[in-house]
């Protein structure tokens, strides 16, 4: 297989533009990478039009110089407290007693005939579960005898205004979007097994501005969200804790930070130097680690109360799966499975080759999950038919004529 894919994950503290090319069904040889600094985008959203559009652009610059290629086309990730999901459900009954394409069409068209606000647009429409004269579980529903077929869809949406934005930016750097990818979507796509997916799981990406997540049950996405708090927020408190600028509370956070108060002993110190002062300042790690550690906390408090508003928390035997770039932070798996009752643990990606060496950090999970949705994209999505007036995409975006070729062929026993 000789299949190029290109990504670009548009965070709040680094644009990533990857150029890979699968090697078989496990690995990925990465063969150009532009990260660059972001600017202009706070909480996952694009606040700069102009700053955010040039990092967007240096990154995509970087990644076709590394690889020697052009890039046109690229999926995208997106996040930001604007995303929003619902599940629905369509059914159709069976005409001819045997189920076909068009059935299976009908009902899919119906579960997306949900009410969208007129200033939102959907981004996508996974097929959850499909059951047949209401037995659940079928996987092939084609040729199958039945009178209704029913089927689960999670439909995410987004503040179309906010899409426009981000869209404009990636046009600005010269880029067709192929299609938006929510967050946690694409960090699935690298972090979980299927054994995972299967019994339930929680993949949570904590990043600088958001903190991306998604539920699997039964091996397909339930449940989506992205709540507007991250690293930069663990930043905040230790600038201010320590009274540092935020430059050095970030540096001083990763080189010594835990999440974990009591697994510091007392007598441990650092020194750094402030701003305006001519000699180093001693500072206990206790007291990092204490600053650290009571916004972790908080931080899995509100992740527990969406899992739990979800309904689906008692469906998670596989606990949670942490990454993004505060997820390296030492004791916070910990922390977490402390918090949530639940077994945690970190991922990033694996299985790559080439230009790895900056790439084997949860940092990079979303934008390696780009690359891997953009893989397996037919294998979740339904074509989106639903909500006309919520489809304004930009030349070239969506699913394309092939993709759906490949969903109906799924659809095929
Ligand atoms: N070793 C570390 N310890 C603690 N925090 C870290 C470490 N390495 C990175 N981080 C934090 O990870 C965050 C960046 O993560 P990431 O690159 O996943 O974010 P992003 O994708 O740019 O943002 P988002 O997805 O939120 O829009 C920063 O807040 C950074 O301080
Ligand atoms: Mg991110």
């Amino acid at each position: 297989m000789d299949e190029i894919v290109v990504g670009i994950d548009v965070g709040t503290t680094k644009v990533c533009t990857l150029v890979g090319r699968v090697e078989n069904s496990k690995t990925m040889r990465i063969l150009g990478v532009g990260i660059e600094p972001s600017d202009g985008i706070r909480k996952g959203i694009i606040v700069d039009l102009p700053a955010a559009s040039q990092a967007i652009k240096r990154s995509v610059e970087k990644a076709e110089h590394t690889s020697g290629m052009e890039i046109t086309t690229a999926l995208v990730s997106l996040a930001g407290a604007h995303v929003s999901s619902v599940n629905s459900r369509g059914a159709a009954g069976i005409p001819g007693g045997v189920i076909d394409a068009i059935d299976v069409a009908r009902a899919l068209e119906q579960a997306q005939a949900v009410a969208i606000p007129h200033d939102r647009e959907i981004i996508h429409v996974i097929q959850r579960g499909i059951s047949v004269d209401g037995q659940e579980g079928v996987r092939t529903p084609v040729g199958m005898h039945g009178f209704k077929l029913e089927v689960e869809t999670h439909i995410i949406t987004a503040a179309t205004a906010t899409v426009d934005n981000l869209r404009q930016c990636v046009s600005a750097a010269g880029v067709n979007i192929q299609q938006f990818v929510l967050n946690p979507l694409a960090s699935a796509e690298v972090v979980l097994t299927e054994q995972e997916r299967q019994m339930g799981v929680a993949v949570c990406d904590i990043g600088g501005g958001t903190t991306d997540l998604a539920i699997y049950v039964n091996g397909d996405v339930w449940h989506t969200m992205v709540l507007a708090v991250g690293g930069n927020h663990v930043t905040q408190d230790v600038a201010h804790g320590l009274r540092l600028p935020v430059s050095q509370a970030e540096d001083v956070k990763k080189q010594q930070g835990h999440a974990i108060r009591s697994d510091i002993g007392s007598e441990e110190f650092f020194t750094i130097r402030p701003f305006g002062e001519d000699k180093d300042v001693r500072i206990n790690k206790q007291d990092l680690a204490h600053i650290i550690e009571a916004r972790i906390e908080e931080t899995f408090g509100l992740i527990l109360q969406e899992i739990k508003r979800s309904g689906y928390d008692g469906l998670l035997p596989a606990g949670m799966v942490l990454t993004g770039g505060t997820s390296a932070l030492p004791g916070i798996a910990r922390i977490a499975s402390e918090v949530l009752g639940m077994p945690v643990r970190t991922a990033q990606p694996e299985n790559l080759s080439g230009l790895i060496d900056k790439l084997n950090s949860p940092a990079y999970s979303t934008s390696v999950g780009l690359l891997r949705w953009a893989l397996t994209m037919h294998e979740h999505e339904v074509a989106i038919t639903g909500g006309g007036k919520n489809r304004r995409r930009s030349k070239g975006e969506g699913m394309n004529f092939d993709s759906i070729k490949n969903w109906m062929k799924r659809l095929l026993p």
